[in-house]
């Protein structure tokens, strides 16, 4: 049984190869029936357009089924029934549960608790697999992704796009460049360890600094549910803004890639420009779940 927790259960080669298989599902070579009589249980305990949605437009296109719940209060969760047990449950009514949880290690505790595999969607300021695998697959589409330059920008700290994209990229001999509020950087753990596996970090003050040298500019939301206070969120807010001014200054072949939702730190100027890639980014998320849930329930 496979599980999908973090990025970091995959290998380079399995990851080239679930992008090849979606991008052969993306030219429509695939079986609609390939998952007839399947059942995914969505367990989503917190807000999701693109992941839920795109899960289970991928499960109804191979011909599968999604059961969910789309909240604590809406299912027996509410009542003090523990994750553990809800799982238990789930695990008898499905072939695979996706699960998004507001707690970092949720969906590591739920795979130890079902009998089918679980994928990580989202577990707090942790890890968001599916989201890393449909980045890479965007940017294999402009070019290739060994060696890249790429500037991670926003909240670093909470933001689980970024943790798990920032570890995918060790694997191609990427460079990063952070840029990040105070206070919002790149967890000191998380960045010992990618320095550690050889990946170069450099940390910039502005996005200036680095707009003529790299060739994927990720940018992300403050992630506002996790603070503590609306005060410390308010110091911080608005801090950001990726314009076509500052992307006149960027190399021909740099994309602008965000996992959505956008707040306010792309000028929705910036949608025209051909550097733009955040709704191509959010299609792909189709064909690539459609390919995780194959390798998980085949
Ligand atoms: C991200 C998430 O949930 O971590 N959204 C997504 O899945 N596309 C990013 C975010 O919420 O900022």
């Amino acid at each position: 049984m496979q599980h999908i927790i973090s990025i970091g259960d995959f290998d380079r080669d399995e990851i080239d190869n679930l992008l090849n298989h979606a991008a052969q599902i993306e030219k429509k070579k695939y079986d609609a029936n390939a998952l007839a009589g399947k059942i995914l249980a969505v367990l989503f305990f917190e807000p999701s357009t693109r992941t839920r949605m795109s899960f289970e437009s991928a499960m109804a296109r191979l011909g599968g089924t999604s059961l969910s719940v789309g909240s604590v209060e809406a299912c027996s969760m509410a009542k003090g029934e523990t994750l553990a047990d809800t799982v238990r449950v789930v695990s008898g009514y499905a072939d695979a549960i996706v699960i998004r949880h507001p707690k970092e290690g949720a969906a590591r505790l739920a795979a130890e608790f079902s009998t089918v595999p679980v994928i990580n969607a989202g577990d707090g300021a942790g890890q968001h697999p599916s989201q890393t695998l449909l980045d890479l697959y965007t940017i294999r589409q402009s070019m290739p992704v060994e060696g890249i330059e790429v500037a991670l920008i926003g909240d670093l700290r909470y933001g689980r796009t970024a943790h798990s994209l920032a570890s995918a990229l060790s694997l191609y001999n990427a460079r990063l460049h952070t840029i990040s509020p105070k206070g919002l950087e790149l967890p000191a753990t998380l960045a010992a360890q990618l320095k550690e596996q050889g990946m170069e970090i450099t940390e910039h003050d502005s996005i200036e600094d680095v707009i003529g040298e790299v060739d994927v500019l990720y940018v992300t939301r403050i992630q506002r549910e996790r603070f503590p206070d609306s005060a410390s969120y308010f110091n911080v807010a608005s801090s950001y803004r990726i314009t076509p001014e500052l992307l006149a200054g960027a190399k021909k072949r740099l994309i602008v890639l965000h996992p959505l939702p956008r707040i306010d730190e792309i000028d929705p100027r910036v949608d025209e420009s051909p550097h733009a890639r955040y709704f191509e980014q959010s299609r792909n998320g189709v064909p690539v779940r459609m390919a995780m849930l194959m390798q998980v329930m085949k």
